[in-house]
């Protein structure tokens, strides 16, 4: 990210502070995040599509710092909880530019998105129709579709091909309209689909934009909006192509211009491409062994290699050495064989206990899908901007840990 470079001995800078000072300060392992990257690609994408709704996905990374941040540059913030949903109010978020998703909503989750007046709620299912139609009064709500286009990214994140649980298979959007539009409880604002994430390819997001503006011509009624959903791929390591912006919107606006006469106000949910590349973790080497550098943090801060075979680097932080390069794997403190955070890395052979370690590219679902396992505390996130830093959230306790445990 800017302001990140090389400082005296080795030492790296974060967004203008040094690494060692960061770790020294809020302890390891320790998770970092550039304000101004993060507001940097918030309006990149403002700036490729003006004319469009650029809505968070809060789920990459919900916290009140990141939602204010993002609500002051005017994005909008979708939520898929009431734990969502809450933190986006108490981060200030009008709740007219909160998306409610998800395919499952409780009873809670639906009264809370409808007391709070969220501006859309998008709609998964039958069910849901008459759970929140029985509820509400003229919500304006998206239609979820399956557009049943494969996005070639990993199967557990792949959220576009017929079969999956999320949303209306086409064949159904119809009767789902039909149902929608005799409801007094709901109010038709227009169709939403999400093809998947980490998703690289534009031809996808070309097909869904197509599949998705012949669906809302077909509509018995105008609708103002389609939500072509999130997905779009972050450069995970050295060499990797940031996704492609600008041919995305070249391609998604010809399609859309194409098939409708009236073109519909498009939203946009990015998330991991908006905070993924401004996080960096900072750990500390524990143990050195043939082939492992152990570190003490893991799974608990960073699943995703585990869940989705991700790959990460890792650069030795505060320290020149001339050792030669040797591939090692960096693995955690949890007892399992699968806690690798970055697999065959280069890494300096005289490395060794007491080191620190910085991995990229740590800033989305990495805060969001941290646990508690093995009773380990979840790292703080730690905000940096123009060489200042503070905590976003602090560091999980021994106290917060027991907190729950009422036994
Ligand atoms: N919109 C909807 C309806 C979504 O379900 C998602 C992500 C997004 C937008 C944002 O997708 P993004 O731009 O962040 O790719 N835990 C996984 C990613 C799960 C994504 C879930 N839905 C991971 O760590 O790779």
């Amino acid at each position: 990210p800017a302001g990140t470079g090389f400082a005296a001995g080795g030492d790296l800078l974060f967004a203008g502070v040094a690494m060692t000072q960061l770790a020294a300060r809020f302890g390891t392992p320790c998770q970092l995040l550039d304000e101004n990257e993060v507001r940097r690609r918030a309006r990149a994408f403002q700036a490729a599509l003006p004319e469009a709704e650029i809505a968070f996905a809060g789920k990459a990374l919900p916290c009140r710092a990141v939602f204010r941040w993002l609500s002051a540059e005017g994005l909008s913030v979708d939520v898929c909880s009431a734990g969502e949903l809450a933190c986006a109010l108490s981060a200030g978020v009008p709740a007219e530019r909160i998306l409610f998703h998800g395919n499952v909503k409780t009873a809670e989750d639906l009264k809370a998105a409808v007391s709070a007046g969220v501006g859309r709620i998008v709609l998964d299912s039958f069910d849901e129709i008459e759970q929140l139609g029985a509820l509400a009064i003229a919500q304006p709500v998206l239609i979820r579709v399956i557009p049943d286009v494969d996005a070639h990214t990993h199967p557990a994140i792949t959220t576009g091909t017929a079969g999956q649980k999320f949303g209306f298979p086409l064949g159904s959007v119809p009767r789902a309209v039909e149902r929608v539009l005799a409801h007094p409880g709901l109010r038709l604002a227009g169709l939403h689909c999400h093809i998947g994430s980490q998703v690289r390819s534009v031809a996808a997001y070309e097909e869904a934009a197509r599949r998705m503006s012949r669906l809302l011509r077909a509509l018995p009624v105008r609708v103002e909006q389609l939500d072509l959903g999130g997905g779009f791929a972050a450069p995970y390591l050295p060499g990797e192509r940031p996704f492609d912006l600008a041919g995305f919107v070249q391609r998604i606006r010809a399609a859309v211009n194409y098939e409708c006469a009236r073109p519909p106000k498009l939203t946009l949910e990015p998330g991991r491409s908006i905070v993924a590349n401004a996080g960096v973790t900072l750990y500390r080497v524990i143990t050195v062994k043939p082939g492992f550098v152990a570190v003490d943090g893991g799974m608990s801060d960073n699943p995703r290699p585990a869940l989705y075979g991700a790959r990460y680097t890792a650069r030795l932080v505060g320290r020149h050495t001339r050792a030669k390069r040797r591939t090692m794997t960096v693995v955690g403190r949890h007892c399992e064989a699968g806690d690798i955070l970055a697999a065959d890395v280069q890494l300096p052979e005289d490395i060794h206990a007491g080191d620190l370690l910085a991995v990229p590219v740590t800033g989305a679902y990495h805060h969001a899908l941290a646990s508690n396992y093995n009773l380990v505390g979840r790292p703080p996130l730690i905000g940096v901007r123009d060489g200042e830093a503070r905590t976003l959230v602090r560091r999980e306790t021994e106290e917060d840990l027991l907190r729950r445990d009422v036994g």
